[in-house]
C-alpha cells in the first residue's frame, strides 16, 4: 500500500470511496509547521497513508483551516489541528513520527546557512517539546540548514536525556529524489528503476550523489558526471530561482517527506526491507553526522549500508574529501549555538 517509495507500484490510494478499506496500521503523525509551503501538501500526501490513524498539525497560525479542510478526505486518518504553543504539547502526545517543517525558507540570492539565525532557534524549542512529550517518536528534520539544525536536535535531546541517534533523520530524500529524475531524463530510463544514492550532507558541494552506485548500472562520461553532479547539488537554487522570491521548494519536498514518513512506518509495521538516505549520527567517516544510506527497522536505523562508500569513483572520493571541511564547519556551528543557549 504505497505510492511513494521507489521501486514500488501505487496501490490503493486517493479511492473514492472507504468502504471496505480498514488502516492497515494505526500510527500517530504530527507535522510542526503544518500550515506552510511544504507542510500543506505534505499533510495531504500523509493524510492518504492508509498506515496511520491520526495526523495531527501544528503550527503558530493558520492551521486550523488546514485541518479543517484535509479532514473532508475520506481516508482513514483522523485530523487534528493545534495552534500556538500552548497546543504544542497536545500535538505530540502519543506520536509516533514527528515531521518539522518549521521555518523560514531560502529567497534568491539566500544560502541554506543564511536561515540559520532564525530556524536554529525554531528547531530547538520544536526538539525541545519532541523531548518532553513522545521522545521515543522517531524524528525527521526538514527546516534548513539541515547540515547544522540536526546537530542541534541531537544536543536538545542529549540535554533532556532522551537523545536516540538511531531515531533522529535529517530529510535528505529531495536530493534521492532529484537525483533519480535528473539520470533517468539524462539516461532515457524508466524513473521506477532508478535509485542514486546520495551522501555527505544538505548543502551545495556537500551533497554527493554516488553515480557509481547508480542503479540500474549505466555508464556516464565524465562530462555528464560533473553536470548531473552540478545540478543535483543546484537544484534546490534552481527552484528558489524559478519561485523568484516566493520561496523554496515545497511540493517536491512534500513529495519526498512523505516518502520518507511512508518508509518509517513500513519499518515500524515490520516491514524487514527499508533503505533510505539520511543525514544522521554516523561512524562512517570521521565526522559525526554525516548522509547515507540505512536500514530502517521498528527502533529506527538498524544498519549503516558500508558498502555505498567502498570503492568509489576517483572523482567521487574527491568530492567527498573536499565536502568534508564545509560539512564539518556547519556541524560546529549548530553545536556552538547550543552550547550559547546554555
Ligand atoms: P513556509 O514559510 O512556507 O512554512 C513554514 C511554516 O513554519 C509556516 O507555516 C510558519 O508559520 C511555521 N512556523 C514558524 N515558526 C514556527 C514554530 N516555532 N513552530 C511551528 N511552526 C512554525 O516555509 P517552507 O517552504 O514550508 O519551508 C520550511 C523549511 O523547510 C525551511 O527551513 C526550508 O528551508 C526547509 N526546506 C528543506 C528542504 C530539505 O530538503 N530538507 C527542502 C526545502 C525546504
Amino acid at each position: 500500500a504505497t505510492l511513494l517509495a521507489s521501486n514500488r507500484r501505487p496501490e490503493i490510494l486517493l479511492r473514492s470511496s472507504n468502504h471496505n478499506f480498514q488502516p492497515q496500521a494505526s500510527f500517530k503523525v504530527a507535522v510542526i509547521g503544518a500550515a506552510g509551503g511544504i507542510g500543506q501538501p505534505l499533510a495531504l500526501l500523509i493524510k492518504m497513508s492508509p498506515l496511520i490513524s491520526a495526523l495531527h498539525l501544528y503550527d503558530i497560525a493558520n492551521v486550523k483551516g488546514v485541518a479543517a479542510d484535509l479532514s473532508h478526505c475520506n481516508t482513514p486518518a483522523q485530523v487534528l489541528g493545534f495552534t500556538g504553543p500552548s497546543e504544542l504539547a497536545n500535538s505530540l502526545k502519543d506520536v509516533d513520527v514527528v515531521v518539522i517543517p518549521a521555518g523560514v525558507p531560502r529567497k534568491p540570492g539566500m544560502t541554506r546557512d543564511d536561515l540559520f539565525n532564525i530556524n536554529a532557534g525554531i528547531v530547538k524549542s520544536s526538539v525541545e517539546a519532541v523531548a518532553d512529550n513522545c521522545p521515543e517518536a522517531f524524528i525527521h528534520i526538514i527546516s534548513n540548514p539541515v547540515n547544522s539544525t540536526v546537530p542541534i536536535a541531537a544536543e536538545v535531546l542529549k540535554k533532556k536525556g532522551v537523545y536516540n541517534p538511531k531515531k533522529l533523520f535529517g530529510v535528505t530524500t529531495l536530493d534521492v529524489v532529484r537525483a533519480n529524475t535528473f539520470v533517468a531524463e539524462k539516461k532515457g530510463l524508466r524513473l521506477i528503476d532508478v535509485d542514486v544514492p546520495v551522501i555527505g550532507g544538505h548543502a551545495g558541494i556537500t551533497i554527493l550523489p554516488l553515480l557509481s552506485r547508480a542503479k540500474p548500472s549505466v555508464k556516464f562520461s565524465d562530462e555528464e558526471i560533473g553536470e548531473l553532479t552540478v545540478r543535483i547539488q543546484n537544484a534546490g537554487t534552481e527552484v528558489v530561482e524559478a519561485k523568484a522570491g516566493g520561496g523554496s521548494a515545497t511540493l517536491s519536498m512534500a513529495y519526498a517527506a512523505a516518502r520518507f514518513v511512508e518508509s518509517s512506518l513500513r519499518a515500524l509495521d515490520g516491514d524487514g526491507d527499508v533503505y533510505e538516505c539520511s543525514y544522521v549520527q554516523s561512524e562512517l567517516t570521521e565526522l559525526p553526522f554525516f548522509a547515507s544510506r540505512v536500514k530502517l527497522g521498528r527502533k529506527g536505523i538498524e544498519a549503516f549500508v558500508k558498502s555505498d562508500l567502498e570503492g568509489l569513483s576517483e572523482y567521487e572520493e574527491k568530492a567527498l574529501e573536499a565536502l568534508k571541511p564545509e560539512l564539518r564547519a556547519s556541524i560546529e556551528k549548530g553545536l556552538a549555538f547550543v552550547e550559547k543557549q546554555a
